[in-house]
């Protein structure tokens, strides 16, 4: 198994990560303070935390303890142009967006139009632009609080990190880099003071910085939380999720450079069919007779995992999905045709709002209240 920011290889193996990296599992106690807090806001407690797929934190009980002393967090996450959006990129932003909602704080979201540039090898500029402004109407797409929430792309918004970037940068030498991210004599000097980007937003409040992503991006926030007290700052707290596994089964995540292991947000109806049929890796049986005698297994079936952890929000029914394919009352087809309603009508209402999230991205990125402070602000 490997899991870096660039890469993950080989069936992932959570439970070892959790030791590796020094998290601890969101426990019961946890889910239940979320709980309390979606309830006053009329929500349910969030189907990736009810389904697991969120499954461990660094200090998001101490955010929680700070929260309901009347210490506001604040969140930050993040998505670099240069590959095409796909749905797992989708999740920590749908969840960033149930957070917002229930603990009515501030949102940054980090473009690093800068970062996939220094990191792959034949990608211009001009491409990363072009794919920039595609990235941020799907993420505008999603809904964030207009007057809480600032997008912002490192090319445009530098001149005022650049004060923060220095003082960053500085505390952060060449062997801890190395030894965090694996860097070595072929690694070009962009890739090398890349970290120090992405932990500045960190630094944009006083308050304490909440960080929903996937599993691979911690080896960034583990190295904010040696800095962060000589700066002047909290500590930042993690809360990550799993990967949504390639269609074709559990080795690696899903990815853009493997397209036909991967549902794109630019994928159309037809595209989908084609895909889930011909790539989702099924639990099934290899006969109808022999699926009907022993029925399917959901813990192997792409199809099913992604209906668990994404599309199917009704417990009963997922479980109903679940009854049926184990014990062979429902076949790998029938299950498959599921999934693909539920990712195309996904999809459709998702480009529906995306047609809309012009004006709401100059909102976000120029206009709306956090916005326009942002930009008022040089951080030292
Ligand atoms: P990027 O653009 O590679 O990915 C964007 C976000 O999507 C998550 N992700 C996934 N989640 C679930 N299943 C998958 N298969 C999957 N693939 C990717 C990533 O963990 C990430 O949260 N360096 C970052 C950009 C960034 C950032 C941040 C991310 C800048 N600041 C702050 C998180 C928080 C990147 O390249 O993400």
């Amino acid at each position: 198994m490997k899991v870096d920011p660039w890469k993950v290889e080989g069936k992932v193996d959570y439970e070892k990560l959790i030791k590796e990296f020094g998290l601890k599992k969101i426990d019961e106690k946890t889910l239940e303070l979320i709980k309390k807090v979606s309830e006053e806001k009329n929500e349910k407690l969030h189907l990736f935390l009810r389904r697991k797929l969120f499954f461990s934190h660094r200090d998001f009980d101490i955010a929680l303890k700070e929260y309901f002393e009347g210490k506001k967090f604040f969140l930050y996450t993040g998505r670099a142009p240069g590959g095409k959006m796909h749905l797992g990129h989708l999740i920590p932003f749908l969840f960033t967006k149930y957070l917002q909602k229930i603990f009515d704080v501030n949102l940054y979201i980090q473009i690093p139009d800068d970062e996939k540039f220094l990191f792959k090898k034949n990608l211009t500029l001009n491409k990363v632009k072009e794919m920039t402004e595609q990235d941020l109407l799907d993420i505008a797409a999603l809904n964030f609080d207009e007057d809480k929430t600032f997008i912002f792309k490192n090319s445009e918004y530098i001149k005022n990190m650049y004060p923060l970037f220095l003082k960053t940068a500085k505390k952060i030498n060449f062997s801890t880099v190395k030894a965090t991210f694996g860097f070595n004599n072929e690694s070009n000097i962009g890739m090398i003071s890349y970290p120090a980007l992405q932990i500045i937003p960190t630094f944009f409040e006083k308050n304490r910085a909440v960080i929903p992503c996937a599993i691979d991006q911690d080896p960034y926030f583990r190295l904010q939380r040696d800095i962060a007290e000589s700066l002047g700052f909290k500590k930042n707290v993690n809360i990550h999720s799993k990967f949504l596994p390639p269609l074709t089964g559990f080795e690696g995540k899903m990815s853009s450079s493997e397209e036909e292991k991967a549902i794109l947000l630019s994928d159309d109806e037809k595209t989908v069919k084609k895909k889930i049929n011909k790539y989702a890796f099924s639990g099934g049986k290899n006969t109808l007779e022999e699926h009907r005698k022993y029925g399917g297994d959901t813990s192997i079936d792409v199809s099913y995992i992604w209906l668990y952890y994404l599309f199917e929000e009704d417990d009963n029914k997922i479980l109903e999905v679940k009854e049926q394919y184990e014990s062979g009352k429902l076949l790998s087809g029938e299950l498959k045709a599921m999934l693909i309603e539920k990712i195309n009508s996904f999809l459709k209402q998702h480009n529906k709002n995306k047609e809309k999230a012009k004006s709401k991205l100059k909102k976000y990125m120029y206009e709306g209240k956090l916005a326009k402070q942002m930009w008022k602000k040089i951080h030292e």
